[in-house]
Order: C-alpha cells, then sequence, then structure tokens
C-alpha cells in the first residue's frame, strides 16, 4: 500500500466508521458467513480496518477463542481498541501484515484488504501460509466494475475544478481476478483446495450525503489531496451535480468472497 492510500485511511478513520454501516460491515459480515470461525478458534483477520469482520469473528469464536486484528493504520486501530474494549477475544494489533509473524490459526480471512499489497500474490501467499493445514482462509474483493461510478465522477469532477486533466483511474492485477472464475483459479494457484467464490450483491441508494461519505470515508479520499477547503467544497458540489444530472441513484457495492483451504504444513502454533 503506498503512504497515499495508507495517510487517506488513518485521515478518514471518523467518516471510515460512518461509512461502516452501509459498506464495510455488511461486507465483513459477509466474509464472516463465509469464513465461518467456530467457538474456540484462532482466526487472523488481516486489514482488519476498524474491525467490520474482525468484531464478529470475535463474537463467534466466544470468549475460549482468539482473534488477532492486525492493520497497518493506527488510526483505525485505535478505533477498533476503543469500540471494542470489552471483547476479551479479540487483540489488536498495528503492524504490516505481509510480514505477520503468527500461524497455525483455523482461519484466516481479508476482507477488502490484499488488493492494497504492494505484491498481491505474494502477500496473500503469506496469509494463506498463516493457516493451520485443513484450516480455512478467506479473501473478499469487489466484483469487476463494483465501486466504480464514485471514483470516475469524483476525479472528473476534482478535473474540473483544478483545470488539471483527470487522474486516471488506478489499476492493478486484481482486474485480473475480480470475476468468480477467475479468482477461484488464482486462489487454487496461491495453494487453497476446494475453494468457492460467493458474490455479495449490495448496493447503496445513492443521496448526496452517502456520496459524498463515499468519498470522505474510504480511499477514495487520496483523491482530495492537495486541495484546499474551498476547492473541496466545490469538488463537492460538482461531483453531486454530475450524479444527479447522469441520473445515477445506486453505486454497485458488490464482492466476491473467496474461500478455501490451507494444504501447508505448518502444523505448529506460535
Ligand atoms: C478498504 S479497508 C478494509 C478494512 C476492513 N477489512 C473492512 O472491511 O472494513 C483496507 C484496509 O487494509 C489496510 N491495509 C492495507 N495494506 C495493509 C498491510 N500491508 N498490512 C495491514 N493492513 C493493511 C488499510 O490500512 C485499510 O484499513
Amino acid at each position: 500500500m503506498t503512504d497515499r492510500y495508507q495517510k487517506a485511511f488513518d485521515t478518514a478513520a471518523t467518516d471510515f466508521e460512518r461509512l461502516g454501516e452501509h459498506l464495510w460491515k455488511p461486507i465483513g459480515r459477509a466474509t464472516v458467513e463465509r469464513t465461518a470461525p467456530e467457538p474456540g478458534d484462532r482466526v487472523l483477520d488481516a486489514c482488519c480496518g476498524n474491525g467490520a469482520s474482525a468484531i464478529p469473528a470475535a463474537v463467534r469464536v466466544g470468549d475460549r477463542g482468539l482473534v488477532d486484528a492486525v492493520d497497518r493504520s493506527p488510526a483505525l486501530i485505535e478505533d477498533l481498541r476503543s469500540r471494542a474494549s470489552g471483547l476479551t477475544s479479540l487483540a489488536t494489533h498495528a503492524a504490516d501484515v505481509t510480514s505477520w509473524p503468527g500461524r497455525g490459526y483455523d482461519v484466516v480471512q481479508a476482507a477488502l484488504g490484499i488488493f492494497f499489497f504492494p505484491d498481491m500474490a505474494a502477500g496473500t501467499e503469506h496469509l494463506i501460509s498463516r493457516a493451520r493445514p485443513g484450516g480455512r482462509a478467506g479473501f473478499t474483493i469487489w466484483r469487476r466494475d463494483a465501486m466504480v461510478a464514485p471514483g470516475t465522477y469524483l476525479r472528473q469532477a476534482v478535473s474540473r475544478v483544478t483545470g488539471n486533466p483527470p487522474e486516471p483511474r488506478p489499476s492493478g492485477p486484481v482486474e485480473e481476478i475480480d470475476v468468480a472464475g477467475a479468482f477461484r483459479s488464482w486462489l487454487a494457484e496461491r495453494g487453497l483446495s476446494d475453494v468457492t467464490v460467493t458474490t455479495h450483491e449490495l448496493r447503496l441508494a445513492v443521496t448526496p450525503e452517502l456520496a459524498w461519505l463515499v468519498v470522505t470515508g474510504s480511499g477514495f479520499v487520496t483523491v482530495l489531496s492537495g486541495l484546499d477547503e474551498a476547492q473541496t467544497a466545490e469538488v463537492r458540489a460538482v461531483y453531486l451535480d454530475s450524479l444527479l444530472r447522469d441520473g445515477v441513484t445506486e453505486f454497485d457495492a458488490t464482492t466476491l468472497v473467496g474461500v478455501g483451504y490451507s494444504q501447508g504444513s505448518n502444523a505448529l502454533v506460535m
């Protein structure tokens, strides 16, 4: 993950929480329904943010279990700590999960995280290697075209306000695997067996408040970096006007959840 994105997740923490009700939490719950931790399980929740999947996992494993929730953003980890202080099965860590040393987990999960890794394949393989043989690993990514509209409209609005050409849409290797069949094959190539991919349909009804929250409570906020307060207000107005003008009434926020079994030989619990 670039420093630019890291700063964004740190500074977006409050709006990240507000957007969570609409976006991160339903996706986190859908992830945990698929990875299905059981009472007493040890779970690694990678890229945990402020706990959309880590908290439901900690509730499921109960007092006898443990969830290690790891995120690089100290602000989100701090937020998670304060919100989940009564959950004894949750341990929070501000760290880069691509070098996380713990292993032997019953379940490893990462909701909307792996595509931020500088090397998505190597980072995902590292996470899979943290599961015990026969343990489950589950990864959630956006389905093709999900969450594209807000970024497109936002970059066009910034371009209108600054007079610069629109920033190109960031692209990465995840775009080669963002349909169910390709995601399934890619996870199998990373060493998981019996991979299944399910689609979690989610559509956000576009209101002015929600449409702007999608910008300020997510990585899209990086697009605003370098703008002053007046320019940001202008971008907001242009962005919302153009959504209205084009009749955009919902954002597609559909995800794919891929789950499989580790075949590794890392039997020792740390
Ligand atoms: C889109 S958020 C998703 C957060 C959470 N899983 C959720 O669904 O609400 C992506 C998160 O990945 C974290 N992240 C990205 N790269 C990371 C890394 N190498 N190690 C730990 N966390 C990372 C970011 O800090 C950010 O909180």
